[in-house]
């Protein structure tokens, strides 16, 4: 689809992903809606909305085990406890949406999705379709699904994104964070750390290398992870990543299309 953009709010960036129970970042929430209809507005775009779960269904998933599928009958009630959570997050996002004069719709993830050991199989595209052909955005979350070998399994807003940009062939994909991007040592512990402007075919082993060596914690640990699946799943598309905390750093990613001074920029 021409100018398509796919834009994924973490759910660190949306809730406090730290909070036992799903707590709303209403404010960032409202600054980041009013940056998309601007950039909307300017840019004429088609844009589709995926968001995490946060502390709205990272929490109860769990307690419940339901990244290990199903367990026992326990488990079919961490599947509706975790589902409800994401619903609440859906249309708080949802609202906040409108009120920025954004049309958008809710596609709930469960029912158009059928995954398979953790990944999908199969999204039926055809609501999105219809729903991007009348100008309104299309709204997912990461979620947990039913499973064909695992009963459920838990889908990532990431793996949601990267099926609907290939499919749709986005011309950018904007993963919003609640960090500056990709740095090449873990900020947290080194005060030197960089942002890495730019990751690509030709640098992207040694980055990856270097990560590995200079440190093993979590965070290097997980974003080497992401970009190594970025690489396996977005090929061809441009990825920023972002801190969406920054004002205007949402806005800017979707009208620019110089270089920017901010964030990565992941090109494979
Ligand atoms: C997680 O989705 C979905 C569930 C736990 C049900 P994400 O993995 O996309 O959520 P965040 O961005 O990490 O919160």
């Amino acid at each position: 689809m021409r100018n398509l953009m796919v834009v994924k709010l973490g759910g660190s960036v949306i809730t406090d992903k730290l909070a036992k129970r799903g707590l709303f970042r209403k404010n960032v929430v409202e600054r980041l809606a009013r940056e998309i209809k601007i950039a909307k507005d300017r840019g004429k775009f088609s844009l589709i909305l995926v968001h995490g779960a946060g502390s709205f269904a990272h929490p109860i998933a769990k307690k419940y085990r339901l990244n290990e599928g199903y367990i026992d009958t326990l488990s079919s009630e961490g599947f509706a406890r975790t589902k409800i959570g994401v619903v609440k997050l859906n249309l708080l996002v949802w609202q906040e949406l409108e009120k920025a004069n954004l049309a958008a719709c809710i596609v709930e993830s469960s029912a158009v999705i059928r995954a398979s050991s953790g990944r999908i199989k199969e999204l039926d595209t055809k609501f999105i379709e219809m729903l991007l052909a009348q100008n309104i955005i299309p709204l997912l979350s990461g979620d947990v699904v039913i499973d064909e070998k695992m009963g459920f399994s838990i889908i990532s807003g990431d793996q949601i994104v990267a099926f609907l940009a290939k499919r749709f062939d986005a011309k950018k994909v904007v993963f919003v964070s609640d960090v500056d991007g990709v740095f090449d040592r873990d900020p947290a512990r080194y005060k030197d750390a960089k942002i890495i402007p730019e990751i690509n075919i030709r640098n992207y082993q040694n980055i990856i290398g270097e990560m590995k060596v200079k440190n093993e914690s979590d965070v290097t640990g997980e974003m080497r992870g992401k970009i190594l699946s970025i690489k396996r799943s977005l090929s061809g598309i441009k990825v920023l990543i972002v801190n969406g905390f920054v004002r205007e750093n949402v806005l800017k990613s979707l009208v620019n299309n110089k270089r920017q001074n901010f964030g990565t920029v992941i090109n494979f």
